[in-house]
């Protein structure tokens, strides 16, 4: 081939086929033009030199052609390799590509035509959910002289895995997971071959002990016989399959936003199903202790908690605001049904972007009649304890715990009960500063971060108990003996901080007047809850429990957040 030579100018040439790196179309790099032309020609190049023209001038001063450097004609060899072989790598991987996409187009062609039917012959399944395995209807066969039993389930894709004739799914339906497989024809279907995550199935099939050594969940697996996918069952794959949207790696915000999809995820799924066992748990035991359960209403005119946290909205023509607790409603119940509870959700309009703070929460929240400061403080730790042994009972809810928190044990009673003014000394001798970094003072609010170190540190369920006055709400009941606290209690547990605020409460008509008028609220919109201390009062106290915050504790959750179907909170309230 004839030698050309070929021009270089890093200023006005340009990397492209469009050029041909004559005099008049420079080519930018050596690099490119070796690669194009190969190396065995001429290449010159020349430099542009702004460095002389006059000031204000836009005229190039252009240095002659010169042959370009032996190093650089090296360098440019070695790019010019590089990049050969990199196209010739991706030329073949193209190539295989496109054979194994016409392969494989081929495979789903030809598994079109399996087409797999019901043996009419076979035992008719029993219909079963995923975690069933009462004995008196299911028999597990092993494979060789006993046969099992033939079932039909429903559930989702959780996991697949092929092997070469083999295909074993792990099912999942809410209840349980149950390990499948697919063998012969079945597992060479155009439906099997492009199963995807989350699609929902129907099988059928016997179940069988697993072979020894091996494991799955319950101890067995279901080969199937014969299996079903509706088109409208397929879950979608590809970029969009569900692993691509929500993984172990995604941002804690988008999980959020794909709440729905991170619901399905094992650990959400724990907490969700945990979170369901407890409430009955509280349900249960409150029929234990003969408390009533009642529904207050969530749309109120009065405050409970500070007016700072108030969500307020227009209720037809008049101002109203979502409940911030249904304590006061409690109350007026305790003279016509005796001790009373209720599971409801509370609304804070919490600015503060806490791990333990939701705009919207379930609030547990029990009110007793007749009782003294002490008898409050046993029954909830009666409550809190029999609440975990109820929930434990069952082995299946109690593995859930145990797999999300594995040194989880239910606390040992008594609970420490400590005063706030030893937790104020506490803190000062373990150098915890207030939220103003100076050491605590009797009459400071004990801030969040304070509150979880000082409980991290103790490690076991705290009761902490008589707050000052001031830092309380409005209705909590003075202590006999000491003027300057109130009967009152937070519980405190490792990892989270306050799960439970409670009292006694104020039961003389003007002991209550005069703490509306500290707190600077008008009695007015209070009549029916005043009315309490005219009509037959009584010694009563009560308390409100978060359930996302027991929930944390118990499940070992970071957030909050992550133990409610749907959280809402300062910024967020979708999906
Ligand atoms: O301490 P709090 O504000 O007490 C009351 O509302 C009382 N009126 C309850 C009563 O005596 N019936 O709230 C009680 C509990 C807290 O300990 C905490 O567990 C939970 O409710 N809580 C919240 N949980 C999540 N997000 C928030 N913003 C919460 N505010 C309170």
């Amino acid at each position: 081939m004839a030698e050309t030579t070929y021009y270089i100018d890093e200023d006005v040439g340009q990397d492209s086929t469009s050029q041909n790196g004559d005099e008049t179309s420079p080519y930018k790099s050596l690099g490119f033009a070796v690669l194009s032309h190969g190396e065995w020609h001429k290449f010159v190049t020349r430099k542009s030199d702004t460095g002389d023209a006059p000031e204000g001038s836009d005229a190039t001063a252009t240095s002659e052609w010169k042959p370009v450097a032996k190093a650089a004609m090296k360098k440019a060899v070695n790019y010019a390799k590089t990049q050969k072989k990199k196209a010739e790598k991706e030329q073949e991987q193209l190539v295989l590509r496109t054979k194994e996409d016409a392969d494989r187009k081929k495979v789903l062609e030809e598994a079109k035509k399996i087409v797999i039917e019901e043996d009419s012959s076979l035992p008719t399944p029993i219909r079963i959910k995923l975690d069933d395995t009462a004995p008196e209807k299911i028999k597990l066969g092993n494979g060789s002289d006993t046969k099992g039993t033939r079932v039909r389930v429903f559930g989702r894709v959780h996991r697949e895995r092929r092997q070469k004739e083999v295909m074993f799914l792990t099912l999942k339906d809410g209840y349980g997971l149950m390990q499948v497989i697919f063998t012969g024809p079945l597992a060479k279907t155009y439906d099997a071959l492009t199963l995807t995550r989350e699609t929902s199935i129907e099988i059928l099939g016997e179940l069988r002990a697993v072979p020894e050594g091996a494991h799955a969940p319950n101890g067995r697996e279901l080969h199937a016989d014969f299996y079903k996918i509706h088109s409208g069952w397929k879950a979608a794959g590809g970029e969009d399959a569900i692993t691509n949207r929500v993984s172990k790696d995604t941002e804690h915000a988008t999980l959020l936003d794909l709440r729905h999809l991170t619901l399905r995820g094992e650990t959400a799924s724990k907490v969700m199903i945990v979170r369901d066992a407890v409430e009955f748990a509280f349900n249960t035991v409150y029929k234990e202790l003969r408390l009533r359960k009642v529904s207050p209403p969530a749309l109120v005119q009065t405050q409970v908690e500070g007016g700072a946290t108030l969500f307020k909205f227009g209720y037809y023509n008049e101002e109203a605001y979502l409940t911030q607790s249904s304590q006061l409603y409690l109350e007026t119940c305790l003279p016509s049904m005796g001790d009373v509870y209720c599971i409801e959700k509370s609304f804070r309009a919490e600015k503060s972007l806490t791990r333990r703070h939701l705009a919207e929460y379930t609030h547990i929240e029990a009110e007793l009649d007749f009782i003294n400061f002490n008898d409050l403080l046993d029954h909830l730790e009666e409550v809190m304890c029999r609440v975990l042994e109820v929930t434990m009972a069952d082995p299946a809810i109690k593995q859930y715990i145990l797999d999300l928190n594995p040194e989880f044990q239910v606390p040992e009673r008594p609970f420490t009960r400590m005063k706030y003014q030893d937790a104020i000394d506490w803190l000062v001798e373990h150098k915890i500063p207030n939220e103003h970094g100076e050491p605590h003072k009797f009459g400071d609010d004990i801030a969040e971060a304070a509150e979880r170190r000082m409980t991290d540190i103790i490690n076991r369920p705290i009761f902490l108990t008589h707050f000052p006055t001031e830092i309380k709400a409005f209705y909590m009941l003075k202590d006999k003996d000491d003027a300057r606290v109130t009967e009152s209690v937070d519980c405190l547990m490792p990892g989270v901080g306050e799960i439970v605020g409670g009292s006694m409460r104020m039961d003389e008509y003007d002991e209550l007047m005069a703490g509306f008028a500290r707190e600077q609220i008008d009695p007015a919109a209070y009549y029916w809850y005043t009315d309490q201390r005219k009509y037959g009062s009584s010694p009563h106290g009560g308390y409100g429990l978060g359930l996302e915050r027991f929930l944390a504790w118990l499940c070992k959750q970071h957030t909050v957040r992550d133990c409610c179907l749907y959280p809402r909170y300062f910024g967020r309230c979708k999906p």
